[in-house]
């Protein structure tokens, strides 16, 4: 980062695997900077992005020793590079006050470090997301184009309610045919799917959890579930499939799915990227997604590979008790 702002204890603490999940979404922002907005071109339209879940901004990863940018950041660069960069909504909310103070102090740090040109307006608020989709979307204007990024930690922390709000705004433009188009917000959606899969298999109440997050009574979700793991999915397959046919009955596209593994190849979470727009979608999967599988077999992989030798190794010394707390700190 450029500015002088530097305090690791203001960073989200993250595991190793969630680097993927910011890659991704770096990725997709760098269609709008680096294609839409590409220098020469005419007619560019503005961009407002609305990040419902901010939280600190960057990312520390203590087990491989790393630091990144999280989305809000990778938000702000995205509309600074963009030429019509617009509005930076940011909801920078947690249930503890004391946590909430801190996370927004380093939001506004690592934001300061940025050269954020005066066109890009910033607000910042703290408030549980059905709150802050409502305000948001007091702001969101339907014509524009605009993009939401939805990134909680827990499956029910993002009630269907709410996508289906966003995902229900709809506006129109005329093309440069003269053609009036229809317009929707784009998604970039964390669905917990290796949690929700955990959940929706108690009868503790974790359950109620899944129906917020899929706004489906359980007697409904169980029910699909059950139809598609006899069609040949597993549980966590089943609830992607279920979330991704809600984006499509609401939105009229498929989305595009993305799963995140965690290090062990354990199932984490799925990113579904939504746009009505051909051309997004076309830039995602042909151009972006192969730069983006370049740098996982490159850089990622190998880092994951040495990680789980560690944890192995760190594993058997545990066992035999002589694991010092070295082993567990990462040697540059
Ligand atoms: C996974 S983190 C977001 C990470 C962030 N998007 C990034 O890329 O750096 C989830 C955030 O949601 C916040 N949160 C928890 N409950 C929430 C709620 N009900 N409404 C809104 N935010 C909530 C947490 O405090 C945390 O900051």
């Amino acid at each position: 980062m450029e500015g002088n702002f530097h305090d690791k204890s203001l960073m989200d603490k993250v595991k190793p695997h969630t680097q993927q999940k910011h890659k991704f979404l770096e990725h997709y922002l760098n269609i709008w900077s680096d294609h839409v907005g590409k220098e020469g071109k005419v007619n560019v339209p503005t961009l407002d992005i609305f990040d419902l879940f901010s939280s600190y901004g960057m990312c520390h990863c203590k087990e491989n020793d790393e630091e990144w940018e999280g989305s809000a950041v990778l938000s702000a660069r995205c509309l600074s590079k963009y030429p019509k960069g617009r509005i930076l909504w940011l909801n920078s909310y947690n249930p503890d006050p004391d946590v909430m103070l801190k996370q927004r102090e380093g939001l506004e740090g690592w934001l300061s470090n940025l050269d954020i040109p005066s066109r890009v307006k910033i607000e910042i608020v703290g408030l549980p997301v059905d709150q802050a989709v409502e305000s948001a979307l007091n702001v969101l204007k339907p014509n524009f184009p605009s993009l939401w990024i939805l990134d909680p930690h827990q499956g029910d922390h993002l009630p269907w309610g709410v996508v289906e709000k966003i995902a229900s705004s709809e506006g129109q433009f005329t093309n440069r045919y003269g053609k009036v188009i229809k317009r929707k917000p784009e998604l970039f959606i964390t669905l917990m799917t290796g949690r929700l899969q955990a959940w929706s298999g108690h009868s503790d109440g974790q359950e109620d959890r899944v129906s917020i997050a899929l706004g489906m009574a359980k007697e409904e979700w169980k029910q699909l579930i059950d139809k598609l793991k006899s069609e040949g999915l597993n549980t966590g397959e089943a609830i992607v499939e279920i979330y991704r046919k809600k984006i499509e009955n609401v939105y009229g596209v498929n989305p595009i799915c993305y799963t995140v593994p965690g290090v062990h190849g354990n199932l984490v979470y799925t990113i579904f990227l939504v746009t009505d727009k051909d051309a997004g979608r076309f830039m995602m999967l042909v151009k972006k997604y192969p730069e983006y599988s370049d740098w996982l077999e490159e850089e990622y992989k190998p880092k994951e590979k040495k990680l789980k030798k560690r944890r192995k190794a760190v594993g058997k010394k545990e066992k035999t008790g002589h694991a010092s707390l070295d082993d567990y700190v990462r040697k540059k």
